[in-house]
C-alpha cells in the first residue's frame, strides 16, 4: 500500500497563482485565429477576442499572460502595433513561418485581452534588436498617467488611463534567438536596460524579469547573476525574477517525435524527462542562492511544456501539435513540482496558450476544443494562492521500461486553499497499473471528500469531430477511515481530492 503522509499543521509557503500562468506569442495561430479574430469576424467576439476561447480561459482562471514572445519579442517594435489598424506596418515574422504580421494585435489589444481574462500582465521587451529608448518609451506609453509624449500618444490612440504592467521581461532567450549574447554581455545590458524600465506609480511597481538560462546552462545563470549582482538591499526593484526555459522533447531536439503516435518506452521517457525539471530548479536555485540567499528573486519558468513534431500537413513554423493524456500527465507533474518549490518558483508560463505546442485550447475555424492539458489546469486552479502543505509519498514503486527513464509511479502536491479546504493533486504515471493509496492526515479529522479524475488510455485526445473523449469525471473510489482517506488511483490519471476538515 502506498502511503501519503499529509501534515496540515506544517505550511511550507504560498503557491503564487502565477505558477499557473500562460504564454501567447505571435506564432502560428496562437494570437491570430486562436484568440484574436478581429471585430468584423463572423466568429462571435468581443472587441475582436473570441468569446468561446475567452470564456473557457476565464473558467480555468488564467492568472497571468506573457506576450508578445518568445523569439518574436526581440524582433518586435511596439510602435508598429499602435494607432489606426489600416496604418499599422506589415512585417515578416521571420522566426515563425515567414508569414505577414499585420500588427493588428498590438499593445491596446493585449491589454484588452487581459482585461477580459481578468489576469495580470507580463510584457516582454526587446533587447536583441531594440534600443533602450524604445523599451523605455513603451513602458512610459503603457504606464504613465500624467502629461508626457508617450502618455499623450496613448491618449490620442484612445486609451486615457494607463494600464498596469505587473511583470516586464528585459529580453528573451538572449543566449540564442534574442541576440546570441554571452552571459556577461547580456548581464551588462540587463543592468542598463532595466534602469529605464521606470515604475511611474509606486503603488504598482513593475516586477523586472531578467533573461535566465536554457535547460542546464548553469554557466549562464552564474554569469548573469555575478554580472548583475548587487548588495541585497538593492535587489528589490533591480531584478525581481530570473527566467528558466525547459521544454520536454522525448526524442531530443532534432527528432522530437509525434504528439499522438508513441509507444510505452516514449511515454516513460517523456515523463522522466519532464521530472528532470526538479533537478533544474534545484541546481539553478543553488546558484541563485549564492547571490540571493533570501530568495528575493523569483525563478520564473516562463516557457515549459511538450514540444513534438508538428501535426502532419501543417506549417512547420507554426508549431501546432495535438495533446493527449501524456500531455495531461506532463502538466500534472510539472505543476506539482512547481508547487513543491514555491519558495523559489514564483511564476511559470506554459507554452503556449492556444494552437501552439502544449496548448490548453485548439481551434479550427469557429470550432474550439479543450485539450487534456486544459482539464489539468482547471483541476489545479484550487492551488492558486494556496499554502503548500507538508506531504510525502512513501514506498512508491519505480516504473518504466528502460533504466535511464524510470519514474516513481505517483507524484503529488497538497495545499490549503483560499477556500479553507485541503487539496490533493496526485498523478498515476503508470500506463497499466492502478494503485491503492492511504492518505494519512496528522491530527486532523476528515469531514468530507470530493474527488475529480481525468483518466483514459495514453493516446486519448480530443478532436474537432470528437471533442469530449478526454474529460473530467467525479471520483468516488475512496473510503474515509478516521484520519485517513483510502483510495485507488486509476492507471494513467490525474486526480484531485478536495478535503473538508
Ligand atoms: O515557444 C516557442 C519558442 O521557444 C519561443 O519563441 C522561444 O522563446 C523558445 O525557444
Amino acid at each position: 500500500m502506498n502511503k501519503l503522509f499529509i501534515n496540515p499543521h506544517i505550511k511550507k509557503g504560498k503557491i503564487n497563482k502565477e505558477i499557473q500562468g500562460h504564454f501567447s506569442e505571435h506564432l502560428g495561430r496562437c494570437i491570430y485565429e486562436g484568440i484574436y479574430v478581429g471585430e468584423n469576424s463572423d466568429i462571435p467576439n468581443t472587441n475582436g477576442m473570441r468569446n468561446d476561447v475567452v470564456n473557457a480561459l476565464k473558467e480555468m482562471k488564467v492568472p497571468v499572460l506573457r506576450w508578445p514572445g518568445g523569439c518574436f519579442a526581440d524582433e518586435y517594435h511596439w510602435m508598429d502595433g499602435i494607432g489606426p489598424k489600416e496604418n499599422r506596418k506589415k512585417m515578416i515574422n521571420t522566426h515563425w513561418g515567414g508569414v505577414v504580421e499585420d500588427n493588428s494585435f498590438g499593445t491596446h489589444e493585449y491589454f484588452e485581452l487581459c482585461r477580459q481574462l481578468g489576469c495580470k500582465t507580463y510584457v516582454n521587451g526587446n533587447v536583441g534588436s531594440g534600443t533602450v529608448q524604445e523599451m523605455s518609451e513603451w513602458v512610459e506609453y503603457m504606464t504613465f498617467e500624467g502629461v508626457s509624449p508617450m502618455a499623450d500618444l496613448r491618449k490620442k490612440n484612445g486609451h486615457e488611463e494607463p494600464w498596469t504592467v505587473d511583470y516586464f521581461g528585459v529580453g528573451n532567450e538572449n543566449w540564442g534567438c534574442g541576440g546570441n549574447m554571452t552571459p556577461e554581455y547580456y548581464g551588462n545590458l540587463y543592468r542598463r536596460y532595466q534602469t529605464y524600465v521606470r515604475t511611474y506609480d509606486w503603488k504598482k511597481p513593475i516586477q523586472k524579469i531578467c533573461c535566465g538560462a536554457n535547460v542546464d546552462d548553469y554557466n549562464w545563470t552564474d554569469g548573469v547573476m555575478s554580472t548583475t549582482h548587487r548588495a541585497p538591499e538593492f535587489l528589490h526593484g533591480f531584478m525581481d525574477g530570473l527566467s528558466l526555459h525547459y521544454y520536454t522533447h522525448p526524442e531530443g531536439w532534432e527528432i522530437k517525435g509525434s504528439a499522438t503516435d508513441f509507444d510505452d518506452k516514449v511515454w516513460y521517457k517523456t515523463l522522466s524527462k519532464t521530472m528532470y525539471i526538479e533537478k533544474l530548479i534545484e541546481r539553478h536555485g543553488a546558484i541563485m542562492d549564492k547571490y540571493d540567499k533570501e530568495h528575493k528573486i523569483g525563478m520564473i519558468i516562463d516557457e515549459w511544456g511538450t514540444w513534438f513534431t508538428c501535426e502532419p500537413g501543417t506549417n512547420p513554423g507554426f508549431l501546432y501539435q495535438q495533446n493527449t493524456m501524456r500531455d495531461a500527465l506532463v502538466a500534472g507533474i510539472n505543476l506539482n513540482i512547481f508547487n513543491k518549490h514555491c519558495d523559489r518558483v514564483k511564476m511559470a508560463n506554459i507554452a503556449q496558450m492556444v494552437n501552439v505546442l502544449q496548448a490548453v485550447i485548439l481551434t479550427e475555424g469557429d470550432k474550439m476544443i479543450l485539450t487534456p492539458t486544459y482539464h489539468v489546469f482547471n483541476m489545479y486552479k484550487c492551488h492558486q494562492d494556496a499554502q503548500l502543505l507538508d506531504s510525502n509519498l512513501d514506498e512508491v514503486e519505480i516504473i518504466g521500461v528502460e533504466d535511464e527513464f524510470k519514474v516513481p509511479a505517483l507524484n503529488e502536491s497538497v495545499s490549503l486553499g483560499e477556500d479553507g479546504k485541503i487539496h490533493i493533486t496526485i498523478n498515476n504515471l503508470s500506463i497499466e497499473k492502478d494503485y491503492e493509496v492511504e492518505a494519512i492526515f496528522t491530527e486532523t479529522d476528515i469531514k468530507e471528500v470530493v474527488g475529480t479524475v481525468l483518466t483514459n488510455e495514453m493516446h486519448a485526445h480530443n478532436t474537432f469531430d470528437d471533442p469530449n473523449v478526454v474529460h473530467t469525471e467525479s471520483f468516488d473510489g475512496y473510503k474515509v477511515v478516521d484520519n485517513k482517506i483510502v483510495f485507488t488511483i486509476p492507471a494513467c490519471s490525474v486526480l484531485h481530492l478536495e478535503v473538508t476538515v
